[in-house]
């Protein structure tokens, strides 16, 4: 990792393992796109910095008219200043002026990783990350705009955002302020998003980039279950394991854009950043506004290459130290063993249950508070329902620990109920447009978390509700995406920085309650995956993937999530079958196959299984408790898309973890929908070590006898694994422990 500062200070260089990034100062100033892809050894502006000034195009300078801005390179695009592409920075001044011209004023380099005010972030310690910034100032609004980009050892990550500061005397509305935009002088690129809904989420689509504008986007208040806030340009031919793909994330979990606009040069510009549908940030003189930041990934590894290292750079720099490698607890949760029917006798009887195999956390999910016994009331009353638990949830805390069981709560607090106390009390506390009627989702509002006033609620509420119960877990959901926008008592001309101002509030309160509760584990919920981004994952280390525990389905889920985020974040459950969403039936070896490719817990009555459950599940623990390391710390292999058809028509998923230093691997097959008579086939692996050899040290399969004899690293690589005759069965599954002998 490097910041070469070339040109007598108008050339940067940032490069990392593999990859360049280049940065000049053009023409007077201009912040210029040089270059970002594979390592360049020489780089020099002479060659990389180019203009025109094709017929019909405008010129800025009367005395220079060698280049025009409309097809031009930038770091940061600004509206109005012949540019006439999407810009990442648009502001409206004082007289209602549109127009910015940003240019180099002042540049310095940063041992390690600064901070963002109020937003998650990325972390270093110094030696471990650079960071470059580069001040720009328009002279006219004297608004000034600090780009700043950090690259980390041995990641081919370059993560960007910027700060825009008022210096002027007038105040200045910033209508858009983008993370980070990048122009490439082609358009030889796949657009690749991750989109949903409920209950599936994170599919992959890819599709053929083309002139215009495409994009993904939230304007829901919230990242969303419909688009994650990531997109990926691949380059054409690309796959799984080979081709230069560039990834786009954003730390950021309210109202995002990933888009990527082709020009009628074809040129692309890609960017990403909050959203500027239904936003505006009214800037006082001396004020800052600060954007999230996006993590910029190259891979010339395919979109395996781009995974790994999101995945290395999150569990390295961004997923709080203390829990991303510890180990989390087996947890049962009570939401589909129950739904709203919760109360003391069953937790008690499902927390003692639990110890006996092997389970170690009673998660009591939705229905033990206010008088919540549908969702159609007690968002907001944060107390005990004493009906359902006549001494209280610290009662069954101290019963179930009498067992060896540790204790966790559900928690909403970002959302009320109209029929709650709370709302009786505080009518003007939700997201609201005066004079308007609000619409109800899942019969709830949200809460207007850009007030401060509501903000210290919360926090009060929920220090105590935290403390009282005892929990050591909280799974903090959140299950209504905005309507009607508008912040009641809010002037005019900040109404719409509400959906802003209350990701703020969101990170306040999640900032305060994890600081104040270092050792319990947080787990994110947004209706199953729906704020499954790397700005939650900055304060909770895990994320319940879906509310789809339907083990097929999952593995799709659970591909499309991995292309970003780490196994070590995805929460995953075995339920029961026939599942509660989908209606099918799988084995509990399958389900337990997928569950174990994330957190392992349990969803359904403990108090109802099968004595072949009851004897099971403790082997399966004690297997997953052996192999999860290797999830949580070493690198995923994606082998067989569950999207995907196979040859025969059939679906299949593979993918295997392999140990940073190979000595260990998990492979994993799960047949999906089979076709009759097909082969069993064999799948090849990727990651192992080619010049060492192999042997199968343990399976999930109970029935399974797997060959005990060892095989070359580079016979499994080349010539693959052979899959069992189970294999050719709807669902069936195949697990293998590798170790290197
Ligand atoms: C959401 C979550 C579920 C469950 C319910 C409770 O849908 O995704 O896991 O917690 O809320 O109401």
């Amino acid at each position: 990792m490097s910041i070469e500062v070339l040109d007598k200070g108008k050339f940067f260089h940032l490069s990392g393992p593999n990859f360049s990034y280049c940065i000049a100062l053009a023409k007077g100033g201009y912040p210029y796109h040089a270059y970002f892809g594979a390592k360049l050894s020489n780089p020099s502006p002479e060659r990389l910095v180019q203009f025109m000034l094709p017929p019909c195009t405008p010129n800025p300078d009367a005395v220079d008219q060698s280049y025009s801005l409309d097809v031009m390179s930038h770091e940061y695009p600004m509206q109005g200043t012949s540019d006439y592409r999407n810009p990442a920075f648009q502001i409206v001044t004082g007289n209602g002026g549109r127009v910015l011209d940003l240019l180099y004023e002042s540049h310095r380099i940063i041992d390690g990783k600064p901070a963002l005010e109020g937003l998650p972030a990325s972390f270093a310690s110094k030696g471990d990350a650079e960071s470059l910034e580069i001040v720009l100032v328009d002279s006219v609004s004297k608004v000034k705009v600090a780009l700043l980009y950090s690259i980390f050892k041995d990641l081919n990550v370059v993560v960007r955002s910027s700060r825009i500061l008022n210096t002027g005397i007038d105040a200045v509305l910033i209508e858009s302020a983008l993370s980070a935009s990048i122009d490439f002088d082609d358009a030889e690129f796949d657009f690749l998003r991750l989109h949903g809904t409920w209950i599936r989420e994170t599919c992959r689509e890819r599709t053929p980039l083309s002139h215009g504008v495409q994009f993904v986007e939230s304007k829901r208040g919230a990242s969303s279950n419909y688009y994650n806030p990531f997109m990926a340009l691949c380059r054409k031919g690309s796959t799984e394991e080979t081709g230069v793909v560039y990834g786009f994330n954003l730390v950021y979990s309210g109202n995002f854009i990933a888009r990527a606009e082709v020009n009628h040069y074809r040129f692309t510009r890609a960017a990403i950043g909050i959203n500027p549908y239904d936003f505006s940030w009214k800037l006082e003189a001396n004020e800052a506004f600060q954007t999230p930041e996006a993590v910029l990934v190259f891979s010339e590894t395919g979109l395996g290459g781009m995974s790994r290292s999101y995945h290395d750079f999150y569990r390295k720099h961004l997923i709080n130290q203390a829990w991303v490698n510890k180990e989390r607890p087996i947890l049962v949760n009570s939401w589909e063993a129950a739904y709203f029917n919760v109360n003391e006798e069953l937790s008690i009887q499902m927390g003692k249950m639990a110890k006996e195999v092997g389970i170690e956390l009673f998660a009591l999910d939705d229905g033990w508070f206010g008088k919540r016994d549908s969702d159609a009331s007690s968002l907001g009353d944060w107390y005990e329902n004493k009906e359902k638990f006549p001494h209280g949830l610290a009662y069954v805390q101290e019963e179930i620990a009498k067992a060896g069981t540790a204790f966790g709560i559900w928690v909403e607090p970002e959302s009320i109920s109209p029929d709650s106390d709370l709302y009786r009390a505080h009518p003007d506390w939700i997201i609201k447009v005066d004079g308007r009627r609000n619409s109800v989702s899942r019969n709830q509002y949200t809460l207007d978390l850009s007030k401060k006033v509501v903000q210290d609620f919360l926090i009060e509420t929920f220090t105590r509700v935290i403390r009282d119960s005892k929990a050591v877990y909280v799974k903090w959901d959140m299950n209504r995406h905005m309507t009607e926008i508008g912040s009641i008592g809010a002037s005019a001309d900040r109404q719409k920085e509400t959906c802003h101002r209350y990701m703020l509030g969101v990170y306040r309160l999640m900032d305060t309650l994890t600081k104040a509760f270092p050792n319990i584990l947080f787990e994110g919920c947004s209706a199953g995956g729906g704020r499954y981004d790397p700005g939650m994952l900055y304060y909770m280390p895990q994320f319940w993937a879906s509310d789809n525990s339907d083990a097929w389905e999952r593995c799709i889920i659970q591909a499309g999530a991995s292309l970003v985020y780490p196994a070590s974040t995805l929460s995953a459950h075995v339920s029961v079958v026939p599942n509660h969403q989908v209606g099918r039936t799988t084995s509990l070896e399958t389900r337990t196959a997928v569950a174990i490719a994330g957190v392992l817990g349990y969803e359904f009555n403990l108090c109802n299984m099968s004595s072949e459950e009851r004897a099971l599940i403790p082997i399966q623990i004690d297997f997953y408790k052996r192999i999860r390391h290797i999830s949580r710390e070493g690198d995923l292999f994606r082998l067989v898309d569950p999207a995907v058809q196979g040859p025969f028509g059939e679906r299949s998923a593979a993918w295997i973890f392999v140990c940073k230093d190979k000595s260990e691997a998990i492979f994993t097959f799960v047949r999906g929908i089979c076709r009759g008579n097909m082969p069993p086939g064999k799948i090849k692996v990727q990651g192992l070590d080619l010049k060492a050899n192999y042997k199968i040290v343990g399976t999930m399969g109970a029935a399974y006898s797997f060959p005990t004899e060892t095989v070359p690293g580079d016979e499994l690589l080349n010539e693959g694994i052979n899959l069992p005759f189970h294999c050719l069965m709807d669902f069936s599954s195949l697990v293998l422990h590798l170790k290197r002998v």
